[in-house]
């Protein structure tokens, strides 16, 4: 594995090589980084399972370099996904829609259905770029964690995570922190009105003042009125760092602290994290979940934010990351 710390158009070009010859980049997105393969590469794709530790059967996200290719891989797209498309793409924002022939059982888990997104990551979008130049269509990839471990939101985390299953011929591109913190809104447009399958970013009054259609939540676990849509950032327990996660109780010497920055910090605390507005709060969680396992802290205690939209998000991925 080589982690490349300065991309330039030039490493850029090399890497989009390297995924064509079937090659795993870890690619920086505004959301979180991605362990990524070309989407049309059956071997390359299995060995995202492989390294990440994930069941074969849980589907993974293409992302595509622009709204045009959304036909690529799906069909019988609905005027509302064109117009959520059109307003957040390039952003933190996946669309759930019925395959094409193109995108196969591999890249679904078997379902009917794959999962778009544009990234706005520049250098997720240069990728892109030059792996569409190589003839690729789009590219394979989940959060770059072991399955049910907290997403990396630097190449750093990547590396510390997936360094020892990755080969010597897989690639981390280093560009910053991500900027966004919290993993993609997922979008289900299969139906006559957009459903909801994971909070992010991109909100329920968001999608709703675009589409002009009341939205559906559908987030409420593994055991969702839907299980034939498999969602595994929808698992009860997900998100997960070593350290036991708290939710709400007075933090006791000793243990971690999450918490907004008018909070103080008890007597022999640690606290992991100060922040002062919500998109402070989503940028810097994974940091400090994973902060909390490298001082080998046993409990994290986390107070959480309160109110809709990135909130709620916020909310849904400690919940998981609390659940036993
Ligand atoms: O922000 C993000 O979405 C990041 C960055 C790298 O783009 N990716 C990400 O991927 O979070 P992953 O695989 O860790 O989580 C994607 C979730 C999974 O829970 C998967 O089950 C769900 O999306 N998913 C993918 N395709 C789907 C589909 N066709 N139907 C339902 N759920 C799908
Ligand atoms: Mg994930």
């Amino acid at each position: 594995m080589t982690l490349l710390s300065v991309c330039t158009v030039d490493t850029l070009a090399d890497a989009a090589k390297a995924l064509k010859a079937g090659a795993l980049v870890a690619f920086p997105t505004e959301t979180v980084y991605g362990l990524g393969a070309d989407a049309q590469n059956a071997e390359a794709v299995a060995r995202i399972y492989s390294v990440k530790g994930r069941p074969a059967d849980h589907p993974l996200i293409i992302h595509i370099d622009s709204i045009d290719r959304m036909g690529d891989w799906s069909s019988d797209i609905p005027e509302y996904a064109i117009k959520l498309a059109r307003e957040y793409w390039p952003g933190p924002m996946t669309l759930v829609l019925k395959r094409s022939d193109v995108a196969k059982d591999f890249i679904t888990g078997g379902q009917e259905t794959v999962g778009l997104r544009v990234p706005a990551h520049p250098l997720a979008l240069g990728l892109l770029g030059a792996f569409v130049k190589e003839g690729g269509l789009g590219i394979a990839a989940p959060s770059a964690n072991r399955f049910g471990a907290v997403s990396p939101t630097t190449a750093d985390a990547v590396q510390e995570e997936l360094e020892s299953y990755m080969a010597d011929t897989d690639l981390i591109l280093d560009g910053g922190p991500s900027l966004v913190g919290v993993e993609s809104t997922i979008i289900d447009c299969t139906s006559d009105a957009p459903r909801i399958l994971r909070l992010g970013a991109i909100t329920k009054e968001m999608i709703e003042e675009t589409t002009g259609l009341a939205v559906v939540e559908a987030v409420s676990g593994s055991t969702s009125e839907t299980p034939e849509i498999r969602v595994s950032g929808s698992l009860e327990s997900h998100y997960s760092p070593k350290a036991k996660v708290i939710l709400d109780v007075v933090a006791e010497a000793g243990d971690g602290l999450i918490a907004p920055d008018q909070i103080p910090t008890p007597h022999g605390v640690i606290r992991l994290m100060a922040p002062s507005t919500i998109e402070q709060y989503a940028r810097e969680l994974y940091r400090a979940l994973r902060l909390a396992d490298q001082k080998g802290l046993e409990v994290v205690v986390v107070l959480q934010p309160g109110g809709d939209g990135l909130a709620a998000a916020i909310r849904d991925r400690l919940q998981r990351a609390a659940h036993e």
